[in-house]
């Protein structure tokens, strides 16, 4: 079998489903689907061709449309959305002025990813953590205002599942109290909040091109700063914290004489964290895409929220700004008599996979006892908990999917249908 070949397997289904929750038979709605096609094969191809598969210009031209594209200064590729955390949370403490240190206080909120969370805990800060708005699932503006106290040194913002936060007042408040902005934006992609898109609000944003994500390179994530020291130390955490590729304007060290020595001297307890050609080509093929994939998930959410807008029994996500549409979140409202393991039910019944909303509430996970952490609040975060799920949005148009979801869901009864 040629490498093409292997490449190209079996045509992908437009609507596949990989890690959701669904029955036995054919799956109608899937969490996830492939956004590869020819263009993206080639690229690979012509990557394999070339020999060089190791980070490079690929990853390199990725990185510099990337940053073009969403409007920062500086992208950096990585292997994951969670090795951006990580690198992006550890270049903060290396900082001249103001670096962050352990012990010291970090605001996050109860509904995330699992590895928004790690770096800041494997980095020795304490957590405070802060409920979320029930209809954006977002922070709740009002317990975040109240969670600033002195020790605060950062607020992770994280726009979930595509809808931006309200960064009109979390850029307040960090301005107000000199606290760092960094944003988990691994979710959200091609969102904006009053025309600049998410990722470009705080000091640091994070982006991942996980497989399910907005663009895909499978396995991927991209750091994004206007900051060129923290470019700089991200560049050498990311490649074992060594001085390789920083150039001779670089802030974080200086040139000694002896270039043997030179060529592999270490400054950055680092990683290695590095995407590969492979991921650095077919970046750029998605990205030219990206437009395109947006366009299409905001008009199936148009359809989305039209057909269940006026369904009493569930919360959908309220749009805040230009949201990028990950997924459709439902919530089932406690007062309207329904059961999610009921609605579950039917879905699973239905062909209609579905999961938590994101990591749901990080608080009830076992994980939390090795945290240092304080919790200021989280009864929304629970109520999206016990009672929320979300179904696939994809990028393209599963309009009579959804169709299929408002019609499965009718026979489910509740008391205020
Ligand atoms: C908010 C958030 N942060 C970080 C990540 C980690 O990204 P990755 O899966 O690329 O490691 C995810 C993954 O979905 C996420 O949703």
């Amino acid at each position: 079998m040629s490498i093409l070949q292997a490449i190209k397997g079996p045509a992908a289904p437009v609507v596949d489903g990989t890690d959701g929750d669904c029955g036995p038979q054919d799956i109608r709605l899937g969490l996830t689907s492939s956004t590869f096609g020819p263009e993206e094969r080639t690229a690979m191809i012509e990557v394999i061709d070339t020999g060089m598969l190791t980070m490079g210009r690929h990853v390199r031209e990725f990185e510099e449309r990337f940053a073009g594209y969403i409007g920062g200064k500086y992208a950096l590729m990585v292997n994951s959305g969670s090795s951006a955390n990580l690198v992006a949370v550890a270049s903060l403490f290396f900082r001249k002025e103001k670096p962050l240190k352990r012990g010291d206080t970090v605001i996050v909120p109860c509904v995330s990813w699992a590895t928004t969370f790690y770096p800041l805990h494997q980095y020795g800060l304490k957590l405070k953590f802060v409920d979320i708005d029930l209809e954006t699932l977002n922070y709740d503006i009002e317990s975040l205002k109240k969670a600033v106290t002195p020790d605060v040194k950062m607020i992770v913002a994280v726009s979930i599942l595509g809808n931006p936060c309200r960064f009109d007042e979390i850029t307040g408040i960090c301005k107000e109290n000199d606290i760092i902005l960094f944003e988990d934006n691994c979710e959200s992609m091609g969102a904006k909040f009053n025309g600049r898109y998410t990722g470009t609000f705080g000091l640091i944003g994070t982006f991942s091109t996980f497989y399910s994500h907005h663009i895909s390179t499978i396995e991927g994530g991209l750091i994004l700063t206007d900051d060129y020291e923290i470019y700089c130390l991200c560049k050498s955490l990311r490649n074992h914290g060594w001085t390789r590729d920083q150039g001779p304007e670089s802030p974080i060290y200086r040139t000694k004489e002896d270039d043997f020595f030179e060529a592999y001297r270490f400054i950055l307890p680092g990683y290695n964290v590095r995407a590969t050609e492979l991921q650095g080509a077919v970046g750029k093929e998605q990205l030219k895409k990206l437009d395109g994939f947006l366009k299409i998930r905001r008009q199936n959410a148009e359809y989305f929220k039209e057909l269940f807008k006026d369904d009493r029994r569930f919360i959908i996500q309220k749009e805040v700004g230009e949201s990028s549409w990950f997924s459709f979140t439902m919530i089932v409202r406690p007062e309207s008599g329904l059961n999610r393991k009921q609605v579950l039910r039917v879905l699973k019944n239905a062909g209609i996979e579905h999961r938590i909303i994101t990591g749901s509430n990080m608080l009830r996970h076992d994980v939390v006892e090795y945290f240092d952490y304080e919790n200021t609040g989280s009864g929304n975060a629970d109520t999206a908990h016990d009672y929320g799920f979300f179904v696939g949005n994809h990028p393209v148009d599963i309009r009579d999917k959804i169709d299929y979801l408002y019609e499965s869901l009718k026979s489910v009864q509740g008391a205020t249908v």
